[in-house]
């Protein structure tokens, strides 16, 4: 279950959104926070997330229903499944464009004249509108059809191979990235910490960004947790989950940042920052390694849009009764139809985005919180998280963690939600 919940986890957004947030925050300093959010907030909160589901063996309503009863609970289910779909339909455009880089790479399209060459690849592919709607319903095409034919276990094993090879390669372009003439501006950047750049929409950025990378808020964890076996652990699980994540995303900002100040980019581009500094990396690699890199990163995102897209698939099978494919092709309709505008207006795009992190999944994360600590009786609690009292971590590091869920996270959550909003 690890391999599942890590393949969730890892995705786009750490290679993707992470190094174009730490553009946008600041460097250093944003990092710093960022990882105190996983430690301290994001981490309890998915362990909340794995008790509901693992206590439960349920998706989302019946979870909610079994571990806090009453109307109100259950109608945040509506609220996790609607950003699910959000979240899918913005997904699946970066998907495309990981999609149409690959295209392009095995094509032989990543050999450039020069950095300006490679840097104005993007804005290249997006100039068309064919392209990116192209790329984004081959994506989530892809994503709906895994889903309706229920042939996830395929993709997990090719996870398994894909995931290390992902990892090498991105070791690899760290390095390469670091010797990069004037890279050191790069090093500097995301090793010196500024804190006078850190506000509170900076801070809300790096939360709203812990919950978006470990999956967290929309009840994808919780309803993954739902299949682990009775002997699976939430503490080893969980801890593995958001190092590996993190280890990640850190790599993904030492192998782009450099490279965006080695060839004049800005690191405050946004969501394209990327997908623009990638082809600059790449350009004087061969043909080969993008095409590995490409469809590494590609059964990564897919990993993780099968994730999410099983939440709202889940629902339309469980609670409106529709067969599996049916609602596989209706979830794909519906996130095609939001995902099209996302990919034709940016504007859109920034408002999905901005959204799902800093508002839905944060409420979904406070109120699995409010579920674990307040909700369920503490020895129910305790039960599962010490594995019936068999986890010998599990019982040292329980009062911790049920401390940070019941209080820290969610005053933390208000507070830095609240500030950010006003
Ligand atoms: N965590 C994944 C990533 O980093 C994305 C993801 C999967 C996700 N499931 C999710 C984000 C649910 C939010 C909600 O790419």
């Amino acid at each position: 279950m690890v391999m599942a919940l890590a393949g969730s986890a890892i995705g786009l957004g750490n290679i993707w959104r992470f190094p174009y947030m730490v553009g946008q925050h600041g460097g250093a300093a944003f990092i710093l926070v960022y990882v105190l959010c996983v430690a301290f907030i994001a981490l309890p909160i998915f362990f909340a997330e794995s008790i509901i589901g693992k206590s439960s063996g349920s998706d989302t309503f019946g979870a909610m229903e079994i571990c806090a009863p009453g109307r109100g609970w259950k109608n945040t289910g509506y609220i996790a499944i609607a950003a699910s779909f959000v979240v899918v339909s913005f997904y699946s455009v970066v998907g495309g464009w990981s999609v149409d880089y690959l295209v392009r790479s095995c094509a032989g399209g990543f050999s450039f004249s020069g950095i300006e060459e490679a840097a104005s690849l993007f804005g290249r592919m997006n100039s068309s509108l064919a392209e990116p709607l192209l790329g984004m319903t081959a994506f989530l095409g892809i994503t709906a059809l895994i889903l309706a034919c229920g042939v996830d276990k395929g993709i997990e094993l090719f996870s398994k191979i894909t995931m290390p090879l992902l990892f090498l390669l991105i070791v690899f372009i760290v390095v390469r990235s670091a010797m990069l003439p004037g890279a050191s501006a790069g090093m500097d950047y995301l090793l010196k910490p500024d804190f006078s750049k850190l506000d509170g929409k900076a801070i809300a950025a790096a939360l709203g960004q812990a919950f978006f990378s470990l999956s967290l808020g929309v009840g994808a964890i919780l309803t993954y947790s739902s299949y682990m076996r009775k002997e699976e652990n939430i503490l080893y699980s969980g801890i593995w989950s958001a190092v590996f994540d993190t280890i990640f995303a850190l790599l993904a900002g030492f192998a782009i940042m450099p490279a965006v100040f080695a060839s004049g980019l800005a690191p405050g581009a946004g969501p394209s920052l990327v997908f623009e500094t990638l082809p600059v990396i790449f350009s004087q690699m061969g043909p080969v390694i993008p095409v590995v890199f490409f469809f590494s990163i590609l059964i990564a995102a897919l990993t993780s849009s099968i994730s999410m897209m099983e939440v709202v698939v889940s629902w339309l099978v469980d609670q409106k009764k529709l067969p599996r494919r049916r609602a596989a092709m209706l979830a794909f309709t519906g996130t095609w139809c939001l995902g099209a505008l996302c990919a034709v207006f940016p504007k859109v795009f920034a408002v999905c985005d901005f959204t799902t992190s800093n508002i839905l999944m944060m409420f979904g994360a406070f109120v699995f919180a409010l579920v674990v600590g307040w909700k369920m009786p503490k020895a129910d609690v305790r039960t599962q998280f010490t594995n019936y009292g068999t986890s010998r971590g599990g019982k040292v590091a329980f009062p911790t963690v049920y401390f940070l869920i019941k209080y820290i996270a969610p005053v933390m959550i208000v507070a830095i939600a609240l500030t950010n909003l006003f």
